[in-house]
Order: C-alpha cells, then sequence, then structure tokens
C-alpha cells in the first residue's frame, strides 16, 4: 500500500464558496468521522460542514459492522446536511449519495461502476464504497443528517481484511494507478452539492432515475435479510420513496425498506 499524507489545506482552498465543504474538518485519526460530524451537529454546525479522516480507528459500517479505515490510502468523509424531511425520507439521501460516488468514480474509472440497493458502489460487482447515514432528530423533526462515504481508494488488494478480499476493490485495483484523494474528495463534494440541490429542489424523482441508470440490481434475482427475517425475489426496480421492489414467487410485488441485498447467481 502507498502511504500518502492528505494535504487538506489544499483541498480547503477548492472548497472555497462552496455550500458542501464550507467548512472542513481533517484529523490524521479519529475513532469515527461519522461520530464526530454528529458532535458537530449537536455543537450546531451548518449544512455542508464535512469531516475528513486519514484514518479511523472505530469506523462504523452498517448494521453495526467495522469499517475497515487503514491510514494513508482511503477516504473516510462525513457530509452534515440539515434538509427539511421526515426522518422515513432519510434512506433517499442515501440512494443520492450513492449516485453521486458512482458519478465521481466513473470520471476515473469508465467501466463497470454500478450501485447496490440500498448504499453500496460497485465496480464490476465488488464493493468499492459504503455508505452510512446517521440521523439527528429532535422531536418528529431531521435536526441533522450526516452522511457517512468510505472509498477504498489506493488500498492493495492484500491489505483488505481477507473475509473482503474477493467481494471488495480499490480504485487503485481497478484502474492500475494511484489515485490523489484530495481530487477524489474533491470531485466528490462537487457532484455531492450538485445532486443534493436537485434533490431540495425536485425531489427524488430525479434521483430515482440515476440511481435506477446505475443500477446492476434490475431484473435479477437478490436475497434480502433485515433483523431474523429473509426475502427472496426479482428486482423490479425502486419505489418512488427509495424502497427496493421486489416480484416473489406468486408474481406480487413486495416493498423492502431496509436491509441487507445480495445479488444471487444463475
Ligand atoms: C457500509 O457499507 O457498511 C457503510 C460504510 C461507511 C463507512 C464510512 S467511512 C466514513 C464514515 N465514518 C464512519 O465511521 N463510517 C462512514
Amino acid at each position: 500500500m502507498d502511504r500518502m499524507k492528505f494535504d487538506a489545506k489544499a483541498l480547503q482552498s477548492r472548497l472555497a464558496g462552496k455550500m458542501i465543504g464550507c467548512r472542513l474538518h481533517f484529523f490524521p485519526t479519529v475513532d469515527s468521522t461519522n461520530r464526530v460530524a454528529l458532535r458537530f451537529a449537536r455543537e450546531g454546525a451548518p449544512e455542508g460542514t464535512v469531516v475528513l479522516a486519514d484514518r479511523q480507528t472505530a469506523g462504523r459500517g452498517r448494521l453495526d459492522r467495522i469499517w475497515q479505515s487503514p491510514p494513508g490510502c482511503n477516504l473516510y468523509i462525513s457530509i452534515l446536511l440539515r434538509p427539511a424531511i421526515a426522518p422515513a425520507e432519510a434512506p433517499q439521501i442515501t440512494l443520492m449519495s450513492g449516485v453521486a460516488v458512482a458519478e465521481m468514480l466513473s470520471l476515473l474509472c469508465p467501466a463497470g461502476v454500478g450501485l447496490k440497493w440500498p448504499n453500496d458502489v460497485q465496480v464490476r460487482g465488488r464493493k468499492i464504497c459504503g455508505i452510512l447515514t446517521e440521523l439527528r432528530i429532535a422531536g418528529r423533526a431531521v435536526e441533522a443528517v450526516v452522511v457517512g462515504i468510505g472509498v477504498n481508494v489506493n488500498m492493495a488488494g492484500a491489505d483488505f481484511d481477507p473475509a473482503y478480499r474477493e467481494t471488495a476493490t480499490s480504485l487503485s485495483q481497478e484502474t492500475e494507478q494511484t489515485h490523489s484523494r484530495e481530487d477524489l474528495a474533491y470531485l466528490l463534494c462537487e457532484r455531492f452539492e450538485q445532486w443534493y440541490e436537485t434533490f431540495l429542489r425536485e425531489g427524488f424523482a430525479p434521483v430515482r432515475e440515476g440511481w435506477l441508470a446505475r443500477s446492476e440490481m434490475a431484473g435479477k434475482r437478490v436475497r434480502v435479510h433485515f433483523r431474523d427475517e429473509v426475502q427472496e425475489g426479482v428486482v423490479a426496480g425502486i419505489d418512488h420513496d427509495g424502497a427496493l421492489l421486489l416480484t416473489d414467487a406468486l408474481g406480487a410485488i413486495r416493498r423492502i425498506t431496509a436491509g441487507d441485498a445480495s445479488i444471487l447467481k444463475g
């Protein structure tokens, strides 16, 4: 793995005047950028605040998993938003973030970038990015949304935890080049800002279209685990609110609002 110092100052000056990145907090080491961003949210930090780290000691994944976060190679970034949405609409922001990340990655890796519901960006079917959206709720309203994005940038295959070696990838593995994390962070903030503005102005419909255009799931048979429940079916798309639509064995359409989906072979 090539370890490189992250130039947060250079990134900060490139983000001057932007909404996403209006405040940038960089930490060489932190437990979790999401946890820190949630604390900033509680302390009143403005929308667009970004927390970045070179390394996380307790990177959080979905469903209580750990996000492998070694130093000097990847992007660990959390973006603080304050949209006027209901808690049930927050998953739409996860899907929107996936579209922004997929667009950013497609600029550097033109082939094979795709989205897997609800929060994965993949290249050739291998996970390159995970997204964890966490909320701060006051009464019934969303006070803040923190979108945590982990992108495997310059991580070598051998550095992945053996459990993920076959199913994960990095941008350097896919392109056989080392990439500037500052450039990627800049592009990500830029794409994210564009999509977030679209979402606030026009709602979920354009995000849904962008997501479906990049999804690798339509027509595929999937199994979705959620807590103790397992559902299987053929993906018919996503609903107007971001729920996964599955056609079951009897031809009925089921809406799945949360879970961990895997595409079944054959
Ligand atoms: C997943 O696929 O399970 C989601 C992984 C999200 C990881 C990112 S890294 C930056 C941010 N800080 C965290 O602690 N988690 C997210």
